[in-house]
């Protein structure tokens, strides 16, 4: 795989950065995962705002214009011949030597991507559907801004795992904020469908605000509120939404069968309707 490292394209095991890198020594980074379908980059534009965004609200610096980074992910795709599956970018407030407090002034961000190669259309979470956990939400207060801070849900995922579920849905003050690495959904009885507002608490999904575009003018009813645990495990369906699943079935809740443990028709057409408008 070539990789790209601060200006330069190199096979991935030539590629460094340095151990005094601020996102390696305090998790000082953010990041986007764009998905790849066709060749084609999915939902582009929405992920360069969110990391700008992100950048803002952390104060770190931006080096690279959107132009560029434009041509470094089509480069990836180009030089790795990847059909399906996702670039990965992370961008960190630079290196120096380690210290709490810092001068972003004085440091050069450092710039990493890579792409990884995933079906991504014929997954097994669209057949089989996904199981998830309730885990309490112990991240920190500013979950909306996607820094590479992802111990707690890499714990929360593999806590998943162990139970036999594919993943974690994490609870705070008695309601669901999102899944590990997703935004969570509910479907009503009469088939509204359920999720929570955007606050500091959740990550504004780029696939959340597509689908709920979609939705929209499928004539889906949306209802943006918080619901809890109780109201998941009875609701007729539950999916979640990420650049990298698009829509995944939730098919049980803490071993509570959703739909009959078998992903739901709403669900699923989402899941349709999202991949043919992409394409
Ligand atoms: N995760 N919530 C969290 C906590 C996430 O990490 C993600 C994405 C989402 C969904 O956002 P989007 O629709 O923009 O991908 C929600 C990525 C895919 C990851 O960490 O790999």
């Amino acid at each position: 795989r070539t990789v790209y490292v601060n200006g330069d394209y190199l096979p991935e095991n030539e590629a460094k950065v340095s151990v005094f890198d601020r996102g390696f020594l305090f998790a000082d980074g953010i990041y986007e995962v764009a998905s790849v379908l066709g060749g084609k980059l999915i939902d582009y534009p929405a992920h360069m705002v969110r990391l700008h965004r992100s950048a803002n609200e952390l104060g770190m610096r931006f080096t690279v214009s959107d132009d560029e980074l434009l041509a470094i992910h089509r480069e990836l795709v180009s030089r790795n011949g990847l059909e399906e599956g996702a670039v990965y970018l992370q961008m960190t407030r630079g290196a120096t030597d380690r210290d709490f407090t810092f001068d972003t002034e004085k440091l050069t961000p450092t710039l990493v991507l890579f792409t990884q190669a995933r079906a991504l259309i014929d997954s097994p979470v669209a057949t089989r559907g996904m199981k998830v956990i309730t885990i309490p939400d112990l991240r920190w207060g500013r979950c909306d801004i996607k820094t590479v801070q992802l111990l707690y849900p890499s714990l929360g995922k593999m806590e998943a795992k162990k139970q036999g579920a594919d993943d974690a849905w994490m609870v705070r003050d008695g309601v669901v904020t999102e899944g590990t690495s997703n935004n969570a959904f509910i479907v009503t009885r009469d088939g509204a469908i359920v999720t929570r507002p955007l606050s500091n608490s959740i990550l504004p999904g780029i696939t959340r605000a597509t689908l709920m575009a979609y939705s929209e003018k499928n004539g889906i009813r949306i209802e943006e509120r918080e619901f809890t645990v109780e109201e998941a495990k009875q609701a007729a369906e539950a999916f979640i939404t990420s650049a990298t699943v698009f829509v995944g079935p939730v098919v049980a809740i803490d071993g509570v069968e959703l739909s009959d443990g078998k992903p739901g028709p709403v669900a699923l057409g989402l899941r349709q309707t999202y991949i043919e408008e992409s394409l």
